[in-house]
């Protein structure tokens, strides 16, 4: 199956996405920035629409696009409750989506940006369809959040390589180079810890052993035995992680504003 299609099908299969959670999380990134009643905006990656229906109540008006059809719809019914004229939602992939030049005054994109395979691309563009002095607003995760480096390293003890979608905006060193690059300044980057500790098994639950959201995935050519071992690995050094308090799940969220000149 297509890269895509697998991140549509699998947050279209997430009925209970839109929780107090996930809301107040991409919240949190809007309350970072400030907005205009004048501007446009545009929701990247909008899912059910938290960051997209609250800057509505703030600014003139605002897009949201998303591949997640089953997502957009709830967000399409929160609108609906909302009573909300100022939103247009698109199913469209961030990557097909051409604005023109200098259209919005803000570009948010909350818990996405991993997820697209060519992130400098798309910044960029995101750098041409901001007006002057427009800014970007995005969150994404440290390198080793969600156990990444204990899955990774259990896949390389078995010869096989995964790549990790937290990588290319894994630290603050990192995401400073790339938006410097592309011409954005000013760059805050705001940390928010959401980690907590876990049991042996919930935090040997958090990975199936085949699972792997990346264009990249190396896991569907595995042969299932080694598969097997890769888990069991996995499982292994999970409960040599365990102290007294549990296993630590790093969940470090970087939430990143950074302007256009
Ligand atoms: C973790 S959800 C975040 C949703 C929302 N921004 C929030 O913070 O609640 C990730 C979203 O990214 C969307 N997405 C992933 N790849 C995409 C792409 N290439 N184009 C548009 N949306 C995409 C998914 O469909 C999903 O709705």
């Amino acid at each position: 199956m297509n890269y895509k299609q697998q991140v549509a099908d699998f947050y279209n299969s997430r009925a209970n996405y839109d929780n107090d959670l996930t809301h107040s999380r991409a919240v949190r990134l809007l309350n970072y920035t400030q907005l205009h009643p004048d501007y446009s905006v545009l929701d990247v990656a909008t899912g059910t629409g938290s960051i997209a229906i609250a800057a509505a109540k703030q600014v003139k008006s605002v897009i949201g696009i998303d591949i997640a059809a089953e997502l957009l719809k709830i967000a399409q019914q929160k609108i609906a409750v909302e009573q909300l004229t100022n939103i247009q939602l698109l199913e469209i992939d961030v990557e097909a989506y051409q604005a023109e030049p200098e259209q919005f005054d803000a570009i948010y994109c909350s818990f996405a940006i991993v997820l697209f395979p060519n992130i400098s691309k798309i910044v960029q563009n995101w750098y041409y369809f901001l007006k002057p002095n427009g800014f970007i607003a995005f969150s994404c995760s440290s390198e080793n959040s969600y156990l990444v480096d204990t899955i990774v390293e259990s896949c390389a003890a078995h010869g096989v390589t995964l790549p990790n979608l937290h990588y290319l905006l894994g630290t603050p060193e990192r995401i400073q180079n790339l938006l410097g690059s592309i011409g954005f300044h000013s760059i805050e980057i705001h940390p928010h810890q959401l980690g907590k500790y876990l049991t042996v098994e919930q935090a040997q639950s958090r990975w199936s052993g085949k699972f792997w959201l990346h264009i990249d995935n190396p896991l569907p050519q595995v042969d299932p035995a080694i598969l097997e071992q890769i888990k069991a690995s996995y499982d292994r050094a999970i409960a040599s992680l365990a102290t007294d308090q549990g296993i630590w799940h790093e969940e470090l969220i970087y939430y990143v504003i950074a302007n256009r000149a």
